[in-house]
């Protein structure tokens, strides 16, 4: 298989931004913030090779903040190639801390860090700026422990805190500027003002990222790449592969084959619902392969989490590479769902000092005499751009606001050994518990819910009759990232009729608790 660039499209045609990742947990935020304005932003490490900035042109770079300090030896500088270029460059936070030391500031490290709001004065007007006075105060959001004590020669001060007596500085001549505060985030209430002046004011670009130019400009390139050849997609019934499959169906209809794998681990009706919307409605090429039994067989006495992941990952593979390798000579590419976080998360960095993060593989294994070509159509968007783009295609709403639902499914739901029998109660429970948050308006407002099967059992009263049954634990999250997540405050009223309902209708579970862990120190799932 060979992972060819040509759908990747990170050289294009149009106005781009770089955005230079120093490591700061804000960098995606600033190249969403900047393809809001509908240009187009890419991310790449701090330390990428000259030839590849020089190869994207950009009209302007933004230097992102990050995790280390200027003042110790051997922490991350601005490549030389960047001031070479000679455009527009926009330094925030460790950014800003770094373009001050390259040219001949001082950076110190403050006493106690500053992190939360601020009110910053505007000393003078700033194209930066445009819209603002001098003098004008503005709201910002600061996370720093250094800040720019001296100014480098050639740079004006453009405004201060008194935490910060250099928040925002500029260039004199040359169209090079820095905040200490961070205009992406929404705490900032005037950043995207601030980032608008930068990328349309300072770079001058175009608004050429739109959501229909792209859909149309993506079904070309795939028909053009794709001919008359045959593709084949692992279709989950998330967002990302979705949208995949319905961009394919426009570009080349029957020629794209979906593959759908029900492991027996899947929400309750689901293989129903993905059969009955992408085959009966859109009428997508698409086979549906009934892999239950197999799975169960596999997982029979596996209790070990890890050890289930194992199993469920190798017999999805097995299972995909068999339909594969039956339709082995016609098919010449295999459409992934690879979104661009995924593609950042396994970027190559030049150096090993910045962040090495795990590489992704959305399926893997195929055998090796399949000589594939990868199409990955939404390799350079992000999840928003990817739900706007499925919005567009005419993917519904249930489907593109859905809860995350992990690869493993219901088998990391299921604590110790799955069985055909857990799996259906623990899917009646899920069904409940989604209904009637979805009822209340609830659904929305978490951003992950879901009941899991706890190893224990429980004594009960249903009449005069004591009940000695199972217990189900429901789960819900609000999170951001998913890297942390806070457990949801429900309304107690709510829960209390969940639990009555699940107790009532389903006869196996006698007893419903609520998990009210947050991440870390717990996890999000169970198991
Ligand atoms: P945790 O449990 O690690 O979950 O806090 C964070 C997010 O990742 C999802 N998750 C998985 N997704 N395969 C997946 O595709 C997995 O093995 C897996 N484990 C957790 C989880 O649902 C949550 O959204």
């Amino acid at each position: 298989m060979t992972n060819s660039d040509h759908l990747a499209l990170d050289k294009k045609n149009i106005d781009t931004i770089l955005v230079l990742d120093f490591g700061s947990q804000y960098t995606q935020l600033i190249a969403r913030r900047v393809r809001e304005l509908d240009v187009f932003s890419i991310i790449l490490p701090w330390d990428i090779s000259k030839e590849k900035i020089a190869s994207l042109n950009p009209a302007g770079i933004i230097l992102s903040g990050g995790p280390e300090s200027v003042t110790k030896n051997n922490t991350p500088r601005i490549p030389e190639i960047i001031f070479e270029l000679e455009i527009p460059i926009l330094g925030i936070c460790y950014g800003m801390q770094t373009l001050a030391e390259q040219f001949g500031g001082q950076v110190t490290t403050a006493k106690t860090k500053e992190f939360g709001h601020a009110s910053i004065t505007l000393e003078k007007t700033s194209i930066l700026f445009d819209g603002f006075d001098a003098g004008s105060s503005i709201d910002v959001w600061m996370s720093h422990g250094d800040h720019v004590s001296t100014l480098p020669d050639q740079f004006n001060l453009i405004a201060s805190t008194p935490s910060a007596p250099i928040t925002a500085m500029g260039h004199s001549t040359k169209p090079i500027y820095a905040l200490q505060f961070h205009p992406e985030v929404t705490h900032t209430k005037e950043g995207s003002v601030v980032l608008e002046n930068f990328v349309s004011k300072i770079c001058n670009c175009k608004a050429q990222w739109k959501m229909e130019n792209l859909i149309e400009q993506r079904i070309l390139d795939i028909k053009e790449r794709v001919g008359d050849q045959k593709v084949l997609l692992g279709l989950s019934g998330g967002v990302d592969s979705s949208v995949t499959a319905m961009l394919l169906d426009r570009a080349i209809g029957k020629k794209l084959i979906c593959v759908f794998v029900d492991n027996g681990l899947l929400r309750k009706n689901e293989a129903e619902e993905v059969e009955n919307l992408f085959k009966e409605k859109m009428d997508l090429n698409l086979l549906v392969v009934d892999a239950k039994k197999i799975f169960y067989r596999h997982l029979k006495g596996v209790s070990d989490p890890e050890q289930k992941r194992k199993v469920i990952g190798r017999t999805f593979i097995d299972i995909f590479d068999n339909e594969a390798s039956k339709l082995k000579d016609e098919i010449n590419f295999l459409a992934q769902g690879t979104i661009y976080p995924d593609v950042i998360e396994s970027s190559e960095s030049e150096s090993k000092e910045a962040r090495v993060i795990k590489s992704h593989h959305n399926v893997g294994g195929l055998p090796d005499d399949m000589k594939m070509e990868l199409v990955e159509p939404l390799r350079d968007l992000f999840k928003d751009e990817v739900r706007r783009m499925g919005s567009e295609l005419g993917l519904p709403l249930e489907m593109l606001n859905r809860h995350p639902f992990p690869g493993p499914g219901l088998g990391v739901r299921i604590l110790e050994e799955i069985t055909p029998e857990k799996v259906i109660i623990l899917q009646n429970a899920d069904a409940i518990f989604i209904e009637e948050l979805i009822k209340a308006d609830l659904y929305k407002q978490v951003s992950q819910a879901f009941c899991a099967y706890l190893p224990v059992k429980s004594v009960g009263v249903v009449g005069d009759e004591r009940r000695y049954a199972d217990v189900i634990a429901i789960r819900a999250v609000e999170t951001v990232d998913f890297m942390t997540a806070t457990w949801a405050k429900l309304p107690y009223d709510f829960l209390g009729h969940v639990s009555n309902r699940i107790v009532n209708e389903i006869e196996e579970i006698s007893r419903v608790v609520y998990d009210i862990s947050s991440k870390p120190p717990a996890t999000i799932e169970w198991e």
